[in-house]
């Protein structure tokens, strides 16, 4: 069952802060690029800043954020590169999981885990499990993830869970196979980097999003800028279809 329903058919609470905020981090190679440096010391860099990301929302009380780490697409990079990310993320499993459980968070990494080695599927395994009773932030990895290998592989689990069934199939019975199914539909979406696409993020959960791009390069991103897209959120009005009057009769209607 999907803790929430989806804002295609429920209003969210209007909340002072977004409740779920997903990040396309961008701009990491441009930034190293600028300085003279090799692509990945822009990865280093902006592993940084996710640690400033994740103590900002815990500050500000924004329950999930879920950050594309490594697309699908992302393994027609150059080989180097592709290995030199690996371990980064490894490394950073190593040295962070301690802390984000301090720290009352709950790491989940969404995405097709059977391309990585065992070593990483293995520390992914006990990071989640470290944390799973975490409830002060829900902090979710997008890494080997794509918005249509998320919709075909919740699509496979709903045919194969009532294989009697022949039809008349609803948006409902696919939501609980989605690999975010745990959390709500992001609030607010922020791309940096400059480019303003989706690049095969969250491609059903976006479906209502507020959108938020910058031309900030992720290792320049800051919790000044954050608070930037977070202000650009709450100035805007979440219609879902629906009138502007409509909203302020009845907010449920
Ligand atoms: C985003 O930065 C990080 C990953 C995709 C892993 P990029 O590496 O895409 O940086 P640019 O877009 O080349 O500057
Ligand atoms: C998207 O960034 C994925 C991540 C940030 C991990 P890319 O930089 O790979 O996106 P495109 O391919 O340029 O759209
Ligand atoms: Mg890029």
């Amino acid at each position: 069952m999907a803790l929430f329903s989806s804002s295609t058919r429920q209003l969210p609470d209007t909340a002072v802060v977004p409740r779920h905020v997903a990040v396309i981090m961008d701009g990491n190679g441009r930034w190293a690029k600028k300085r003279f440096l090799p692509r990945v010391a822009g990865h280093v860099k902006g592993v940084e800043l996710v640690r400033e990301m994740v103590r900002a929302c815990l500050e500000r009380g924004i329950q999930y954020l879920t950050l594309f780490a490594f697309s699908s697409e992302n393994w027609r990079r150059p080989q180097e590169e592709v290995s030199l990310l690996m371990q980064l993320f490894v490394k950073a499993l190593e040295q962070e999981v301690e802390k984000l459980d301090r720290n009352g968070v709950r790491l989940r990494v969404i995405g097709d885990l059977s391309r990585f080695e065992p070593r990483l599927q293995e520390l992914i395994r006990q990071a989640e499990a470290k944390t799973a009773a975490n409830t002060r932030l829900n902090l979710s990895i997008a890494a080997n993830y794509g918005g249509r290998w998320d919709i075909m592989q919740a699509t496979n689990r709903m045919l194969a869970a009532q294989p009697e069934k022949r039809g008349g199939w609803e948006e409902s019975d696919l939501e609980p196979h989605l690999a975010m199914s745990f959390a709500p539909e992001p609030d607010l979406f922020i791309r940096t980097g400059g480019e303003e696409r989706i690049s095969n993020f969250l491609l059903w959960q976006l479906a209502y999003t507020e959108l938020y791009f910058t031309p900030m390069l992720w290792p320049d991103f800051n919790t000044v800028e954050f608070d930037k897209a977070i202000v650009s959120f709450q100035q805007r009005e979440r219609r879902f279809g629906r009138t502007s009057e409509q909203l302020t009769e009845k907010p449920n209607a």
